[in-house]
């Protein structure tokens, strides 16, 4: 059953390989509180997509396509933060990629905040809107007044 497996197997993580080469491996997503958009962002998008969200993280050499710099979303966005966007990209995968090819680089990932908590769908929504305001904090026009997202204990 692929959607089982692709639930269990998840997270990337960068191997060396060799000097110059680095590879991207699946490895099983790992937990983090649900409540903290900026964890999520750490543990799952940093890899790729930098601390910062700029792009540059470790991973993204290795992967085929850029990984997009998340912080000119507003920007690119007539200055308002696409959530609608963010959330079809997270449920769906990137909007970039031949659906048909899936995308080699960008994981889907809804069903794997899914698989984290027993009260699946309720709380990976609720990962997907703190992830959101975390990225939508990082946009490039908030630098001035940096909003540190709140890390709220799990109830
Ligand atoms: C393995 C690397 C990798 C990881 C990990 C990763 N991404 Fe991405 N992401 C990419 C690449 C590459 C692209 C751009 C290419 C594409 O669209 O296929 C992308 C595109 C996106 C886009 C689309 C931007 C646009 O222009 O609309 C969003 C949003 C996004 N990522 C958010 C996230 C979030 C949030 C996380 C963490 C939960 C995450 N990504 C983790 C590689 C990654």
């Amino acid at each position: 059953m692929r959607s089982s497996i692709l639930v269990f197997a998840v997270l990337y993580m960068l191997m060396p390989a060799g000097a110059q080469k680095a590879t991207i491996h699946q490895v099983p997503i790992k937990r983090t509180s649900w409540a903290s958009g900026q964890q999520m962002y750490r543990e799952y998008c940093a890899v790729c997509h930098g601390e910062h969200g700029a792009g540059g993280g470790p991973a993204a050499r290795a992967c085929i396509v850029k990984p997009a710099d998340l912080t000119i979303l507003a920007k690119n966005n007539s200055g308002k933060f696409p959530y609608n966007r963010f959330y079809a990209v997270m449920r769906f995968g990137s909007l970039m990629s031949t659906p048909a090819h899936g995308s080699a680089d960008m994981p889907v990932w809804l069903p794997l905040f899914s698989s984290l908590n027993s009260d699946r769908e309720a709380i990976a929504e609720q990962r997907m809107h703190n992830l959101a305001d975390y990225v939508a904090s990082l946009q490039e026009s908030n630098r001035r007044g940096v909003r540190s997202a709140a890390v709220v204990p799990e109830p």
